[in-house]
């Protein structure tokens, strides 16, 4: 079958699991970001959140029970065999059926590096037990290359809250608290994720260009966050009524349009990082140190002026006065 092309995104609306077989080569994909259907027969979760049941885009195929264990082995393994070495794959689950997940990626090379907690909103009301509101993301990686990690794309290590805090520690917490949309009287897939916790995934683990897939398009969320931020994506959607609802959506999308909307980190540039210490440069700071003292400094300070100085950072810093 054909695939339609939209601004750098080749779309198909394939099964997965033979989609990918017939056209994704080993070793071509730098991120893999997924959401599975969940294998909950008669799930009716989406009613919670999109009260307006008419607004839920019908078709949506969901997996029997009885065999989503081998369905998820299924396409772990093709994840598996896209995947360049160093890619990374975000699976995000529900919790009754993710051991099975969890158990298909035992079985493959794929190396786990967070089990994470989105946290939402729209907790489903319950009266006689605790109202869940999570899913799982687990975070893999394919061992033998290079990971992407932008660890300050979205906050400098050296920022600071007013109250002292590491805004980028913050961000990079395995527990994720992010709102769904709220989207009234618009057309959705039953469980369309929001921009913003895609967005966060892209932005960490890919770069402009890079390949992205999605093995269950749904309402097109991946598509529409590669776009706005200039990577290119290939995707499967087996239902023909979910992928013809939305696929006219992307083509009113601007490539690079979500661009402007993130925000600019400050990076400090640590001039020697890395590079060892000479015997002079250690005397110099130990020096420089003892005459920062008799200023009456405090050791915080101290520390400061002296990551200025050498160009190093606050525990490379630390580290060499240990040793002086
Ligand atoms: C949980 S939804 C994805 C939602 C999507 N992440 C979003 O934000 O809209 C899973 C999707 O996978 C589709 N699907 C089920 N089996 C599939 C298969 N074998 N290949 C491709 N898509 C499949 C379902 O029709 C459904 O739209």
């Amino acid at each position: 079958m054909k695939p339609v092309i939209i601004q750098d995104c080749v779309l198909y609306n394939e099964d997965c699991i033979t989609g990918a077989q017939s056209h994704l080569q080993d070793n071509s994909v730098d991120l893999i970001i997924t959401d599975p259907p969940y294998g909950i027969r008669g799930d009716t979760l989406h009613q919670h959140y999109n009260r307006q049941e008419h607004h839920v885009i019908p078709g949506y195929v969901e997996i029997d029970e009885n065999e989503y264990a081998a369905f998820s082995l299924s396409w772990v393994k093709e994840a598996e065999r896209v995947l360049r070495p160093g890619g990374s794959i975000y699976i995000v689950s529900g919790y009754t059926n993710l051991y099975h997940i969890l158990h298909a990626l035992k079985q493959t090379s794929l190396k786990e590096i967070n089990h994470i907690i989105w946290k939402y909103n729209f907790g489903v009301f319950t009266k006689r037990k605790y109202v869940s509101s999570h899913y799982h993301i687990l975070f893999y990686e394919k061992p033998g290359g290079i990971r992407t990690f932008n660890a300050e794309s979205r906050y400098g290590f050296s920022e600071k809250t007013d109250n002292g805090r590491s805004p980028n520690t913050r961000d990079r917490e395995d527990v994720w608290v992010i709102n769904r949309e709220y989207k009234p009287r618009q057309q959705k897939n039953k469980n369309e994720l929001p921009i913003e916790l895609l967005v966060k995934m892209f932005q960490f683990s890919s770069n402009g260009g890079d390949l992205v897939c999605d093995l269950f398009l749904g309402g097109f969320s991946t598509v529409k966050v590669a776009i706005g931020l200039n990577r290119r994506l290939i995707g499967f959607e087996v239902s023909e009524e979910i992928f013809h609802a939305k696929v006219y959506e992307l083509q009113l999308l601007e490539r690079g349009y979500l661009i402007d909307t993130l925000r600019n980190p400050v990076v400090t540039i640590i001039k020697n990082q890395g590079r060892a210490w000479i015997p002079q440069e250690r005397l110099a700071l130990a020096c420089r140190y003892e005459s920062l003292r008799t200023q009456k400094r405090s050791k915080k300070e101290i520390i400061k002026i002296l990551c200025e100085e050498f160009g190093r950072g606050r525990w490379a810093i630390e580290k060499a006065l240990n040793k002086v």
